[in-house]
């Protein structure tokens, strides 16, 4: 596998993302404790999961305020995988009740996305369902500056930890909506890796694989406007990172440097999709919600929609960039990456091909209706594809891939 290209020097990466101020290692959550001293914080809300690992990490975080009783702590637990509009409404109706200083969420993804939307719901005394889209609130309200979360990751998978998106579920549709806010991006995340170390293997696997996808679909998207000039270094590191880490985990589940790998790629990973967007492999994988874990579908649709994007000579180049990840010989071709790429998720238990993810083979036309939807994405992925035609080249794309 890959080399140890440049050790430790994601910190310096971390430090240099100007949207979420990052504490990362172990023991980092006490800096949470010097925050709170330094700007005479009294009271928080804290959001937290419903498993055993959660009651964990939020013992964790109330460890920090035993020697002072002042502190108004208050303790929201049992935020479920998936959330809904109808969980964020209970979170907003708390928050509204105890009116903390801060808003402090500690889990995966679903409790950040979710303490996201709650904050933002509760500020602009709005509903859930008024805040999807993209900007809504800060184009609602242009003078304002909304109060932002503080993240304590749980799992080393989403980056929602530094991203200015929240995936909330409305049941009525049975889809993931989206908020997509600038004025949601985590004010700090205090990135503790020893925090990850119970999650089982199979949510290490899916949490890892949506991460190392973040990492390729972002610096694969080279169309992207305004990106941070370092954002595709972020990327490649978060890439290696995950080649040398996520094998090592599988095999060793305590082993604190890979782990410690995992978690800053993760970040790395949100910090370039904030920069650099996803594209189609993400945007397909929505049509899979509720059948197959987020990573694992990310994970199955990467390979063929990098091979259709290797018609564009600069993909071609980019992928160049990523010679050597996944292999000790240096590989000549673009295409050579993207097959050891397939090879390297397979052998990490991750999906070889699109049949895999156990789905009747009639959700591809599901998959090409869902994509139609969404114009915007289709236009500015790596190779853009006409919306009238999208349908047919997707349909071909996933069906040579099954
Ligand atoms: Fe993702």
């Amino acid at each position: 596998m890959t080399q140890d290209h440049s050790a430790f020097s994601y910190e310096a990466m971390l430090g240099e993302y100007p949207d979420t101020m990052v504490s990362f290692g172990a023991g980092s959550i006490t800096e949470l404790y010097c925050y709170v001293l330094q700007n005479r914080i009294n009271s928080a809300m804290l959001f937290a999961g419903g498993t055993s690992s959660a009651n964990r990490s939020m013992g964790a975080v109330q460890s920090l305020f035993v020697d002072n009783p002042e502190f108004d702590l208050r303790l929201y637990a049992g935020i479920p995988p998936e959330p809904t509009v109808e969980d964020v409404r209970k979170m907003r109706a708390a928050l509204e009740q105890s009116k903390p200083e801060i808003v402090i969420a500690v889990g995966g993804g679903s409790v950040m996305d979710a303490a996201k939307a709650a904050y933002l719901s509760m500020q602009t005394e709005s509903d859930v369902n008024e805040l999807f889209g993209v900007n809504t609130a800060s184009t609602r309200f242009p003078e304002k500056e909304f109060k932002r979360i503080i993240c304590i990751p749980t799992t080393s998978g989403t980056g929602s930890e530094v991203t200015p998106y929240s995936n909330i579920v409305d049941p009525e549709s049975g889809v993931k909506k989206l908020i997509m806010e600038k004025q949601i991006i985590p004010s700090h995340a205090f990135v503790d890796p020893v925090l990850t170390h119970s999650m089982p293997q199979d949510l290490t696997v899916t949490t890892a694989l949506d991460a190392f996808v973040h990492c390729i679909e972002s610096v694969l998207n080279y169309r992207a406007e305004n990106a941070h000039p370092d954002s595709v270094e972020w990327g490649l590191e978060g890439i290696r990172l995950i080649a040398q880490a996520l094998p090592v985990v599988l095999k060793e589940p305590g082993n604190y440097i890979a782990r410690t790998k995992l978690s800053a790629a993760a970040v790395l990973g949100g910090m370039c999709i904030r920069n650099r967007p996803t594209s189609l492999p993400h945007l397909c994988s929505f049509s899979f919600y509720g059948k197959v874990p987020h990573g694992v579908a990310v994970a199955a649709l990467l390979p063929p929609f990098w091979q259709y994007y290797l018609e564009s000579p600069e993909v071609r180049d980019i992928t160049m960039k990523m010679s050597g990840i996944f292999s000790k010989e240096p590989e000549q071709t673009a295409e050579e990456i993207v097959k050891n790429c397939a090879d390297f998720i397979a052998a990490c238990k991750g999906p070889a091909k699109l049949s895999d993810l156990g789905c009747d083979r009639s959700i591809i036309a599901k998959v090409a209706g869902d994509a139609v939807q969404n114009p915007m994405k289709l236009q500015s992925c790596p190779r853009p594809v006409e919306p009238a035609n999208a349908a047919e080249i997707i349909t071909v794309i996933l069906e040579k891939a099954w």
